[in-house]
């Protein structure tokens, strides 16, 4: 097993220019876009259809009126004015995202980072939107592959390290079996050694993020980041299929 990992949404640009056709890619962006999408599809929703602008999801709800459209921009919800008119159904926090509101709902979403990190490992073998939520399931299901990327999503142009401590406690789990002696990059080291200096107290940690510094200022947000850094709570692997959309597995 090959362990790759890109620290910094700088590095997704090139990421056109490398053969993924027999890579995993696993995708963190846990404040909050993959966390939400984790929620959401936990919570029954039917697929997520990420998408890298505010157009492209109006353009979607246009030719599918019944979908719903979620996402933020700089950390809230996207409004008429941002738009061209439509208010969205949703913003970006995981705690929108109840069963009530999204059973059986195809939830169109544009994010900031998380989106775009998604849309740039679209050619990959498979890609898969990771959480602390879902890690361990996720890492079960990565057991089998040969080469993994993991994917930081950032937070604007630059390293989200709540992103980079994910990517680490993924690493720290997908190298606890015996029978596996993983190939780590750099990179990769950085991420597992992060983790393991913070995994004590992760809460505390995302907290003390810009990230999470931002998110507990505002007062309606503050407790996104709490639900985030919860492990393992979602029993679900989230794929990106084909067809663009993440859907529980
Ligand atoms: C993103 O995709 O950049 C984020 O998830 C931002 C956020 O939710 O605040």
């Amino acid at each position: 097993m090959k362990i790759d990992t890109l620290l910094s949404p700088a590095d997704l640009p090139a990421l056109a220019r490398r053969d993924l056709s027999g890579t995993a890619c696993v995708v963190f962006d846990i404040l909050r876009a993959t966390s939400t999408f984790v929620t959401a599809l936990h919570h029954g929703a039917a697929a997520i259809i990420p998408v890298s602008e505010i157009a492209g999801a109006v353009a979607l709800r246009q030719q599918q009126p019944e979908v719903l459209l979620a996402g933020e921009r700089n950390g809230v919800r996207i409004r008429a004015a941002q738009s061209g008119g439509i208010d969205f159904d949703f913003g970006n926090s995981p705690r929108e995202f109840t069963p009530e509101k999204v059973r059986g709902k195809t939830i169109v979403s544009t994010t900031t980072n998380g989106t775009r990190a998604l849309q740039a490992c679209a050619a990959a073998k498979t890609v898969l939107a990771a959480s602390f939520l879902n890690l361990a399931a996720t890492a079960d299901y990565l057991r089998g592959e040969e080469e993994i990327l993991l994917v930081c999503a950032g937070t604007g142009a630059g390293v989200a390290m709540e992103d980079v401590l994910a990517a680490g406690a993924m690493v720290e789990l997908l190298t606890a079996r015996v029978d596996v002696r993983p190939i780590g990059s750099e990179t990769t080291e950085t991420a597992r050694q992060g983790f393991a200096k913070l995994k004590t107290d992760i809460a505390s940690a995302i907290g003390l993020t810009l990230n999470g510094r931002r998110l507990l200022a505002i007062p309606e947000l503050r407790d996104d980041v709490a639900f985030c850094a919860r492990r393992d709570v979602c029993k679900l692997v989230a794929t990106m299929q084909p067809d663009g959309a993440i859907r529980a597995s």
